[in-house]
């Protein structure tokens, strides 16, 4: 199947799908030029301001071995693109140390190509379906998003997160403006 080159040189499902099938897998090395699409964009990293962007291959290889491979909690968000699950973004769970692995904090990411087709609602409520079962001793997974990333707020509002407030001048930006962020949570508890 032809799939459309819809962000430079990287080809994404049929935009014409717009409920892909979702998958969780672990990320791996060989994985480098499909992390990059979204590693190497400042449309989605922006976002992330405490995570390096990978501008090369080798520092998105370099990035995988040191960071990806001995991470307790991450996982690739992969779609079917005609012949197998294919990479399009990533969802990490870090315990707090210090809190006795009760507390952790939860990141994602998606390739720009393929925004707004639901593929981060259905990665969010895969994640916390399973993850609560999986990292023991885990009770509450938090969130903390740019007060105007509206579009990851509706994310995890509609993965059952609760809003708990606003935190104010809490996040520093890139360009070292400092914003506030909203503070979401989802407990262990409040699994259906
Ligand atoms: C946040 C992110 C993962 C969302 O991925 P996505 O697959 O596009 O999200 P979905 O399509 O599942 O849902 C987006 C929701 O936001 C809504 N939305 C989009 N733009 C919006 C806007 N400007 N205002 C309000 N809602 C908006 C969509 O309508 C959709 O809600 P709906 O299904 O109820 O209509 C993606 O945009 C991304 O990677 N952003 C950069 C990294 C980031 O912000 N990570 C989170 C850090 S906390």
């Amino acid at each position: 199947m032809d799939l459309p080159d819809v962000d430079g040189a990287h080809q994404w499902p049929d935009a014409a799908d717009t409920s892909p099938e979702v998958t969780l897998r672990p990320l791996g090395l060989a994985d480098a030029d499909d992390f990059m699409a979204w590693a190497s964009d400042d449309r989605v990293m922006r976002f992330l301001p405490r995570r390096p962007m990978c501008a090369t291959r080798e520092q998105a290889v370099q990035h995988i071995r040191d960071t990806v491979l001995p991470h307790p909690w991450f996982r690739a968000i992969c779609v079917d693109a005609g012949g197998g699950d294919r990479p399009v973004g990533q969802v990490s769970v870090w315990p707090y140390a210090d809190e006795g692995g009760h507390r952790a904090n939860l990141g994602y990411a998606l390739a720009h190509g393929v925004w707004g087709r639901g593929i981060a609602s259905k990665a969010i409520k895969m994640v916390v379906a399973r993850v609560f079962d999986e990292v023991a001793g885990l009770e509450r997974l938090e969130a903390i998003t740019d007060v105007d990333n509206v579009r990851s707020q509706r994310v995890l509002e509609k993965a059952g997160f609760k809003r708990e407030g606003v935190l104010r001048r809490y996040i520093v930006l890139r360009n070292g403006e400092v914003t506030d962020a909203v503070i979401y949570s989802f407990l262990a508890s409040d699994r259906p």
